[in-house]
């Protein structure tokens, strides 16, 4: 049987912090709204680092903690909102940065949850036998796309970047991704977008006033399609892996907002214990969020070997995801 192996993970977040007492200086907020409205202390801000320089730094510790040499990877798959430029895709400035001659390399848009449409397209090409090797990585740097005027959006958003090395590889024992539940539904398409800076709104003077090409968020109705639609996610990885709530010892939420969390555990009767959070120190990272919290507790040893690991996602689109690994 081939299975697909979590060879190593690395992370990468800018060394600059804006805390909720620096926001305070900035918009009307507070430290105390923030922190009871979303669970955010702090988020890493790029000064000048490029979605690719971040993704960079975390490849280079996942490719250290494997074990291997960037010219044994055969697929890099870079799940961003925020590329280094339009085209060419940033698995391409990162495929040139660790010179590799040549691979396959390329960008997936599914905002939050990308990652796991990375691991979702990684798992199937390597278990389908033509690559051996995938990189994944997502990497954002929001900060260039956020609106530092709107207390709505500004204070959810950071910067930072996650990165896995998955192998395939035959037989019983090891690790393995066990399940996978990912899709999109688009009834709330226009509820969480970059409006202006496309082909349906180019970039002019009236987008830069306006501030078009920034997050625009109606954020009380995403919050509850994004409850209801993790839970399902959930729900569904479970159902096909045949597992159970109980059989899994660790939950990785997309880090976006502690109280979405703490519903979709209370609904499926997670105990919080079991769920990893960091979005106090990082805010939402969009596709960075997954794979950083995964890289720190693997590295803190709080993800053991052997352990079975849930994460789940939800993003705009609205695209959602649910995968179960054993590490
Ligand atoms: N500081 C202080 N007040 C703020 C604020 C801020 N940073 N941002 C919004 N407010 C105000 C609003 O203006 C509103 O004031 P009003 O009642 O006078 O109009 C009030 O707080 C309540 O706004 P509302 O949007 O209803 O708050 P909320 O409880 O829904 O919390 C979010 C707002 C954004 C934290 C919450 O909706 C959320 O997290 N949504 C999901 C966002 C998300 O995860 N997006 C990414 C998905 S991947």
């Amino acid at each position: 049987m081939k299975r697909t192996w979590l060879l190593g993970t690395g992370s990468y977040a800018p060394s600059y912090t804006l805390t909720n007492e620096d926001l305070e200086e900035m918009v009307d907020t507070s430290d105390e709204w923030i922190s009871t409205r979303t669970g955010i202390k702090r988020r890493h801000i790029s000064k000048g680092e490029s979605c690719s320089d971040l993704a960079l730094e975390a490849s280079q510790k996942a490719l250290d903690q494997a074990g291997i040499e960037p010219g044994e990877i055969d697929v890099i798959i870079v799940a961003t909102l925020t590329p280094d430029t339009i085209f060419p895709a940033t698995a391409c400035w990162i495929q040139k940065k660790l010179e590799i001659q040549d691979c396959l390399s390329f960008d997936i848009s599914a905002a939050c949850s990308g990652f796991l449409y990375g691991l979702f397209l990684a798992d199937n090409f390597l278990k389908q036998g033509e690559f051996h090797t995938a990189l994944v990585v997502g990497s954002e740097v929001l900060s260039n796309f956020v609106n530092w005027e709107d207390r709505n959006t500004c204070v959810l958003f950071g910067d930072g970047a996650g990165a896995a090395i998955l192998r395939s590889h035959h037989g019983s024992e090891g690790g393995n991704i066990l399940s996978k539940e990912i899709g999109t539904d688009v009834a709330g398409i226009d509820l969480l977008k970059i409006p202006g800076g496309g082909s349906r709104m180019p970039f002019s003077q009236e987008v830069l006033d306006k501030k078009l090409h920034t997050i625009h968020m109606k954020g009380n109705e995403v919050f509850k399609n994004a409850t209801r639609t993790m839970v399902l996610a959930i729900e569904n990885a479970l159902k096909k892996a045949c597992l159970s709530v109980e059989d899994i010892q660790w939950y990785i939420p997309h880090q976006a907002n502690l109280r979405i969390i703490n519903y979709v555990g209370k609904k499926l009767g997670i105990p919080q214990k079991k769920v990893i959070i960091n979005l106090q120190e990082y805010g939402n990272t969009s596709a960075a969020s997954i794979p950083i919290a995964l890289d720190e507790s693997l590295r803190e040893n709080t993800i053991r070997k052997g352990d079975r690991v849930c994460l789940f996602s939800f993003g705009a689109g609205f695209t959602y995801g649910s995968i179960i690994l054993e590490v």
